[in-house]
């Protein structure tokens, strides 16, 4: 196979070489290189230290105290602006399971191998003047590339035991390639599956969401399970193994939350759908009412959401990103039936859910049903969902839609700023979701009189009322979802 180099890295290749260095090809940038994926990025390994890579090329960023130095190439392509130029190095102990002690500059380029994770990452290709030459292949990388093996340098507890968080990188590894995971290598993962504990958060979280963005996300977490490791990624997921549902479901809890992702990731939905997908029925396990055709799972959607809360901020996953997760699992029961719901119900639908959450809930919904074994991922009725959506999107769901704002009511009701004015907004908002044509300056005007002359006790009635409406119109579909789906 011809392998094209691209012209920045060619020149850092030649300077190094210029100046009587050697540079490699080196780690996943190969790897991808060889089996004819593109390079998230460019690696080169070499014998120059660090100083003197610095000194080749003054235009570079030097910031990790492990011998890498990034060589800025001046290209406009954002994956070639910035070339990584790393000293050959040998890792000393891990005490901590996480850091190398030490970090030990090594003279040959097999030495630097010889640390690496797995064959198909533990090759280097040599580039002298700028060109791909000979492969340096000692722990038969290609050929496990041609069999799609992921399998360790070395003995496998060993590789493991240097860095724990290898027992994670298998599996991703294993679900981005489309590779299998060697015998011997699997056993060491499900043996050593406890170092995990040892490794930060952060690492974790970012394996798991590479692994649950591959195209093979649901094979990535059947492995994790298969392989003991899931216990210490995501346990919530697990408590629905073995977990029967009722007559409307095939699958146990966890089978159909993989097959909700599988659905996902086959139709390239974004990160926060995925985990939605995953965890949207973590809390059915702990809310199971009865056995068999008609268990009941009351509330679950509440209690899934507050467990994917916390798995998430233990994940350290960015806030942003826990509360859209947590928001789709908490309104992915919605119901909606053509002539059922009217455009006032759409309207408060569009309050309570959120006009920018709705393509992903609607995704999610997608995801839940065929990961029930439904053959129809969008049905009529979601399609007329939409076309109601459509028909009312102009219309007042928030005050800040009203035509009168707060200071207009404290002038027309003559009354200072204070609850009163929170209390006839709210009143006047409900009854414009319910009619919205009432969202009009000398209508509302008049109504705001009205209330404002109400004694202050039967105003903020009137305001709980109409947060409760909302509150109702949930419990209401609640309501309708039981009949209908007895999922709960
Ligand atoms: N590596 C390792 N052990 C680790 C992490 C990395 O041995 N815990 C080695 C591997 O040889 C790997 C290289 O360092 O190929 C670079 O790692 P990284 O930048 O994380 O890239 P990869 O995971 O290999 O690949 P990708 O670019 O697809 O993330």
């Amino acid at each position: 196979m011809k392998i094209s180099i691209p012209e920045p890295v060619k020149e850092v290749a030649n300077g190094l070489g210029k100046a009587g260095y050697e540079a490699y090809l080196v780690g996943g940038c190969l790897r991808d290189l060889l089996i004819g994926r593109e390079p998230k990025d460019w690696d080169i390994a070499t014998d120059a230290r660090p100083e003197d890579i610095q000194e080749i090329f003054p235009e570079n960023v030097y910031e990790n105290e492990f011998g890498t130095v990034g060589v800025k190439t001046g290209s406009e392509e954002p994956k070639l602006k910035i070339v990584e130029v790393t000293t050959f190095r040998i890792e000393g102990s891990y005490t901590d399971k996480r850091h190398p002690d030490t970090v030990k500059f090594a003279t040959k380029v097999e030495e630097d191998l010889a640390r690496r994770d797995f064959t198909v990452n533990a090759m280097a290709l040599t580039l002298k003047g700028g060109e791909a030459g000979e492969l340096v292949d000692p722990y038969k990388g290609k050929e496990d590339l041609k069999s799609r093996t992921i399998r360790t340098v070395g003995e496998p507890g060993e590789r493991f035991g240097e860095d724990a968080l290898r027992l994670m990188r298998a599996v991703r590894l294993a679900v981005e390639l489309g590779f299998d995971i060697e015998m011997a290598t699997r056993r060491a993962i499900e043996k050593e599956s406890g170092l995990l504990e040892a490794i930060s958060k952060e690492r974790i979280r970012d394996e798991f969401v590479k692994t649950i963005m591959a195209p093979e996300a649901a094979k990535g977490v059947l492995l994790l399970e298969e392989l003991n490791l899931l216990i210490h990624v995501l346990p919530e997921l697990r408590e629905g193994i073995g977990v029967s549902q009722n007559l409307h479901h095939i699958y146990s809890v966890f089978e159909h939350s993989v097959k909700a992702l599988e659905y996902a990731a086959k139709n390239d939905f974004p990160l926060e759908v995925r985990l939605a997908a995953l965890l949207h029925d973590a809390g059915k396990p702990r809310t199971k009412g009865g056995e068999g055709p008609n268990a009941t799972f009351y509330n679950h959607e509440v209690v899934g959401a507050r467990l994917a809360a916390a798995a998430l901020d233990r994940l350290r996953f960015p806030k942003n990103t826990i509360e859209k997760v947590v928001h789709l699992i908490r309104y992915h029961m919605f119901y909606y039936n053509v002539g059922e719901v009217s455009e006032a119900g759409v309207r408060r639908f569009l309050v309570r859910v959120g006009p920018e959450y709705v393509d992903d809930l609607l995704k999610l919904r997608e995801a839940d049903r065929i990961g029930s074994g439904v053959p129809k991922a969008f049905p009529y009725k979601l399609r007329h969902l939409l076309y109601m959506i459509d028909k009312v999107k102009r219309d007042p769901i928030s005050p800040k839609m009203l035509v009168l704002k707060g200071n207009d009511i404290m002038e027309i009701a003559k009354i200072p700023p204070g609850p009163k004015v929170g209390w006839i907004l709210t009143v006047l908002l409900e009854e414009v979701i319910t009619e919205p044509k009432w969202n009009e300056k000398g209508r509302l005007a008049e109504r705001v009189k009205e209330l404002a002359a109400m004694p202050d006790e039967k105003l903020r009635e009137l305001a709980e009322k109409a947060e409760f409406t909302k509150e109702e119109f949930e419990a209401g579909l609640e309501e309708d979802i039981k009949k209908k789906f007895k999922v709960q």
